[in-house]
């Protein structure tokens, strides 16, 4: 179990094999959705109703009474799903971090926002800075590359670019107490310094996620929208040949957005062409979660009832 989870993934989705994951992949789908079973509660959301929520909230849960309500077919919270999907990563909720709840989307085009982040001495932040990289934008919490930067000691580096600094604050913690050394978080406004963050990475950008973005529904905050053109030319110059792509968005429009920008770059595959056995549905979204384990807004789009609608994308070789 400690062998990649990325190399696992690249092997399951090139070559349709997961190897040894593929139990612990069956027996996470399988808590999913017993935890959905037991959780799930039905209605429909418009896009009126998108909230930002629970992945902000610093709130105390404590994991043995949450898999006790479960066992009790009590209806779980969003937060106590999360914590219940990244229950192996032990993370502490008592962080002195002040309330970390927010509900508001930032205006990434904001003045506060508008200076690149500077690249960090990526000798200080990773132990082995010539290792291959995901990158994951817009990453949230964190959790979900916690989580793999657990499964993958020295064998992948995680970075994660988040705009919200308290977030960033609140990963920062959770890496020290996990004592990883392949992992970095970083408050950055993606839009603007994607490019010149990974581009002074010394190893290889093998894998690089979206998921998820704030929807900025109306038309004329399009333009906040976190993958803009620039950032979709950045991807694909800076993607080793072979490197990997994952869009989603529980919101079907802003999938079709970034489904859009990605399915018109020549340089692009997308991995049903590549490997056959990722099955899409007639419209050509993954019919699967590639990754292993849900995001934090997507644990909260299911437990509404709602759909993810995924792509995911592979470099062509040169
Ligand atoms: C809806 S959340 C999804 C978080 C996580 N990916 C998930 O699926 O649970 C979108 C995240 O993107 C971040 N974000 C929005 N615009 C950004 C930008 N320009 N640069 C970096 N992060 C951004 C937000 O602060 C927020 O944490």
């Amino acid at each position: 179990m400690a062998s990649s989870r990325l190399l696992q993934l690249h092997n399951y989705t090139t070559h349709g094999s997961a190897g040894a994951s593929l139990p612990h992949r069956a027996a996470r789908v399988a808590l999913s959705s017993l935890l959905l079973q037991t959780s799930l509660s039905l209605h429909p959301l418009s896009s009126l109703h998108y909230h930002s929520h629970c992945y902000c909230s610093s709130r105390d849960v404590h994991v043995a009474e949450v898999a006790e309500k479960r066992s009790n077919k009590v209806h779980l919270s969003s937060p106590e799903l999360v914590a219940l999907e990244y229950a192996d990563l032990n993370l502490s909720y008592k962080l002195d971090l002040g309330h970390v709840r927010i509900r508001q989307h930032v205006n990434p085009l904001s003045s506060s926002f508008s200076v690149p982040t500077q690249p960090p001495d990526w000798n200080q932040v990773f132990s082995d800075p010539t290792l291959p990289l995901m990158a994951d934008i817009g990453c949230g919490s964190g959790r979900l590359l916690l989580w793999l930067a657990k499964q993958n000691p020295g064998v992948t580096n995680y970075l994660g670019l988040e705009i919200r600094q308290k977030l960033v604050k609140r990963a920062e913690v959770w890496v020290k107490d996990l004592a990883l050394n392949n992992i970095y978080f970083l408050f950055a406004n993606a839009t603007i310094s994607f490019k010149h963050l990974v581009t002074s990475y010394p190893g290889p950008l093998m894998f690089v996620s979206i998921l998820c973005p704030d929807p900025h529904f109306k038309k004329r905050h399009h333009k906040r929208r976190l993958l803009q053109k620039p950032l979709v030319g950045a991807i694909v110059e800076t993607l080793m040949p072979g490197g990997q792509v994952l869009i989603q968005s529980d919101v079907v429009e802003v999938a079709l957005d970034m489904r859009n920008q990605f399915d018109e770059v020549e340089a692009l595959l997308h991995m049903d062409a590549v490997n056959p056995s990722m099955l899409c549905d007639s419209e050509g979204w993954l019919l699967s979660n590639p990754m292993g384990i849900r995001t934090e807004r997507e644990i909260h789009a299911e437990l509404e009832g709602q759909r993810i609608f995924r792509r995911m994308y592979q470099k062509k070789q040169m």
